[in-house]
């Protein structure tokens, strides 16, 4: 199984990705938690990445591509894989296309969670991370169990740096202009399918499952 996750920033793709993962017991593939915990650690990719993450813009391919590349071809995405937040413009997806092809092998199915943009920011400014191991929780919809603590690791959480509101209009603007052409080019494919992504939660999992499964 091979699924894409495709949506605006704060759209939910983590939040269901992470679902599917767990349902389907394969690796939940997020470039932006692979920035951010090179950011933690203090690597120079990390430091390189961090200089466009935090103006809300996209990391150049050149970066990105490699990354992606090597963690698909680890042991344990043999069974497949989700990716969230990759590919996000369309020489990404061409590369991993090509790489795909090489292997006779496709992505089986290409998700948008739609979710319109004047519900963002709100959902944005609620947000809290974990940037020790990617959990996502909301101050209103999804809270930790115990205040500013991961429930997973128990770290601390935090307000990301790009979750400001002036950044995430910055990413909603970057999104439509080189992102959203993806959904164009999946639906020529035909693994495009589109869920709705102002329901709750678990609304959106279990329509996506009924997708997945049909
Ligand atoms: P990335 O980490 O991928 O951020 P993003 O796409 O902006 O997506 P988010 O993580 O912000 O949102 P999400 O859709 O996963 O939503 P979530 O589930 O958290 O990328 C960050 C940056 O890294 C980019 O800006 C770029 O610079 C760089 N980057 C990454 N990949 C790249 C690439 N391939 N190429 C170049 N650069 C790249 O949900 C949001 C909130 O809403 C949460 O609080 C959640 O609890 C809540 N929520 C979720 N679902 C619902 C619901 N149904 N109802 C109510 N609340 C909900
Ligand atoms: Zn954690």
């Amino acid at each position: 199984m091979k699924i894409i996750m495709l949506g605006a920033p704060g759209a939910g793709k983590g939040t269901q990705a992470q679902m599917i993962a767990d349902k389907y017991s394969v690796p939940h593939i997020s470039t932006g938690d692979i920035f951010r915990a090179n950011i933690k650690n203090g690597t120079e990719l990390g430091m390189e990445a961090k200089k466009y993450m935090d103006q809300g813009l996209l990391v150049p391919d050149e970066l990105t591509v490699k990354i992606l590349l090597d963690r698909v071809a680890a042991d344990d995405c043999e069974n497949g894989y989700i990716l969230d937040g990759f590919p996000r413009t369309i020489p990404q997806a061409q590369v991993l296309d090509k790489a795909l092809t090489e292997l006779n092998d496709g992505i089986d199915y290409a998700i948008d969670v739609d979710v319109p943009d004047e519900n963002i920011v709100k959902r944005m400014s609620g947000r809290r991370a974990c940037l020790a191991c990617g959990a996502t929780y909301h101050i209103e919809h999804v809270p930790p169990k115990k205040e500013g603590i991961c429930d997973r690791c128990g770290k601390e959480l935090v307000l990301r740096d790009d979750d400001k509101p002036e950044t995430v209009l910055n990413r909603l603007k970057v999104y439509h202009e080189q992102t959203q052409p993806l959904i164009d080019f999946y639906s020529k494919k035909g693994v495009l399918r589109t869920v709705d992504g102002t329901k709750p939660m678990q609304d959106v999992f279990d329509t996506i499952v009924r997708t997945l499964e049909a």
